[in-house]
């Protein structure tokens, strides 16, 4: 059979794997926003079932050999020299598809998926209630399927490279770490210059903003992003996220604390960020391979790229201060851009990493990426995470979490399996800042915020990024667009000249 007809099938069996996945992401976004309680059980049974049919499209025999009639082995990924360049990165992304699925055994995917419905649940009242004894088994059942999913997928070095490898595909452990290594320092310093200087009164935002005008504004600004609100909707749930239920259907959520301003607006601005490069693929890679992120490292740096520099720019409140001064007439008016400006870039200590600035930020990420390298190797039982966690949070925060729901539970990630996926924020963070240094070659990114023209903004980002979809490894794209690989000095210096600003010194 020619190349052509075997590419053909190829998309003919991505496409039923992308419509099943869609079905599934219509039911996690169900069970986060609308579901109600007594449908958990059933909605744990048919995501498993779900994942049981995309695992059986995703390891069949019929896409081995349609893989292999078009000459790729493991030693040969990208298929036959032949194959144009475009379709030999499919057959690559293809391959890594199938071969993880291939490794995996069927009933242990869908026991993953169905403890990890089950145990989000678990998880969140947990939270709710501060309980972190009722969450411990559940917490150490997810970690048990996760080490021998690890154990099956193989890993040369660490046991995490091979969880890692799910989020942050050909990315290493020991990459990771030397990267934590060089930041980590960095970061603990200027957070020591920082509070050595007179700090920042932040009690604006603590103001009281209601929350039918924050929906307002977060509505406002996402369509200055351009965020297509018939391809998508803007909904709340506990812990904000972006899911796409169709190549044309990427939903975003937030929430909304009426005594924060930043929670509602940055969480829209962020999930909008993943929602942009979701919505970003074009149409000729919809339903395949390749019709996805280069890594969610990738997918973090728009996230953050939205909702960091640009959103917590000055410029953005020369542009949009009087929109929101006009909004909230109570809180805003009256008040200053520079100071709003300000009170949304205060730098503090805090435990809750969704919240936490710039620049303390990642070192909410290094505390998560130590003790999930630790439950990996066996060196720390689940029953001793919570004093684990109040520990290292003393020595890079240097504050201890009053209760455990400002502690170890407050993150969704463990509860459905997501070991390997913290690491990814802190390089959309690098990756973002990188990125950014190099649009501002090629634009004018402060002109074009003050003048409230984001477009030619995204469309940079959807040239360079969202278009070439999963074409590209994170570090080929990295090279790709900036000429160079991942270096962190791009993040280290634009955080040092800005809080330097901010805080004059
Ligand atoms: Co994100």
């Amino acid at each position: 059979m020619s190349h052509e007809v075997n590419l053909k099938k190829l998309n003919a069996i991505s496409k039923e794997i992308s419509l099943l996945t869609h079905t599934f992401s219509i039911l996690g976004w169900d069970q986060e926003t609308y579901m109600p309680e007594g449908a958990a059980a059933e909605r744990a049974e048919q995501s498993s079932l779900l994942s049981k049919l995309i695992h059986q499209r995703a390891s069949s025999n019929e896409l081995e050999n349609v893989l292999s009639s078009l000459g790729c082995t493991d030693s040969n990924p990208m298929g036959d020299i032949s194959l144009d360049d475009y379709s030999r990165r499919l057959v690559r992304r293809a391959h890594k598809t199938y071969t993880d699925a291939a490794k995996l055994p069927e009933n242990l995917v869908m026991q993953i998926a169905e403890h990890s419905s089950i145990s989000q649940n678990i998880w969140a009242k947990a939270r709710a209630d501060n309980n972190f004894s009722a969450y411990q088994p559940y917490l150490e059942k997810m970690t048990d399927l996760l080490i021998q999913k690890a154990e099956i997928l193989g890993y040369n070095n660490h046991i995490y490279d091979a969880l890692l490898d799910q989020f942050e595909p050909w990315t290493k452990t020991s990459e990771i770490q030397q990267l934590f290594n060089n930041l980590q320092p960095k970061l603990i310093s200027l957070l020591k210059k920082i509070t050595s200087c007179q700090q920042i009164d932040d009690s604006i935002i603590h103001r009281k903003w209601d929350i039918k005008r924050q929906k307002e504004l977060s509505e406002f600004i996402l369509k200055e992003m351009h965020y297509d609100f018939t391809k998508g909707r803007l909904d709340e749930s506990a812990h904000p996220f972006t899911t796409t239920l169709g190549s044309s259907d990427v939903r975003l959520t937030t929430r909304y604390n009426k005594n924060y301003f930043n929670m509602g607006l940055y969480g829209s601005m962020h999930e909008c960020g993943h929602g942009l490069y979701e919505l970003g693929y074009p149409e000729k890679m919809h339903g395949t391979f390749l019709g996805d992120a280069a890594s969610m490292g990738i997918h973090e740096s728009q996230s953050r790229f939205w909702e960091n520099i640009i959103g917590r720019s000055r410029e953005f409140f020369t542009a949009y201060f009087d929109k929101i001064a006009e909004i909230f007439p109570e809180p805003a008016g009256g008040s200053t851009p520079d100071e709003l400006f300000r009170a949304v870039n205060k730098v503090e200590p805090s435990f809750i990493r969704v919240e936490a600035d710039e620049v303390t930020y990642s070192l909410h990420i290094i505390l998560r990426f130590r003790l999930e390298l630790q439950i990996l190797e066996k060196s720390l039982k689940i029953k001793d995470l919570p004093e684990a966690w109040n520990e290292l949070s003393r020595e890079l925060l240097g504050i201890t979490p009053e209760n455990d729901s400002q502690g170890v539970l407050q993150d969704v990630h463990w509860s459905f399996g997501g070991i390997g996926y913290f690491p990814t924020y802190t390089l959309g963070n690098l990756y973002s800042a990188q990125f950014h240094h190099y649009m501002k070659k090629d634009l004018n990114v402060s002109e074009l915020i003050e003048s409230r023209n984001l477009l030619p903004i995204l469309d940079w980002l959807h040239e360079k990024i969202h278009s070439k979809g999963a074409l590209y490894t994170a570090p080929e794209l990295c090279k790709l667009v900036t000429g160079e690989d991942l270096n962190a000095e791009y993040f280290s210096s634009y955080i040092y000249d800005k809080y330097s600003r901010i805080y004059d010194f």
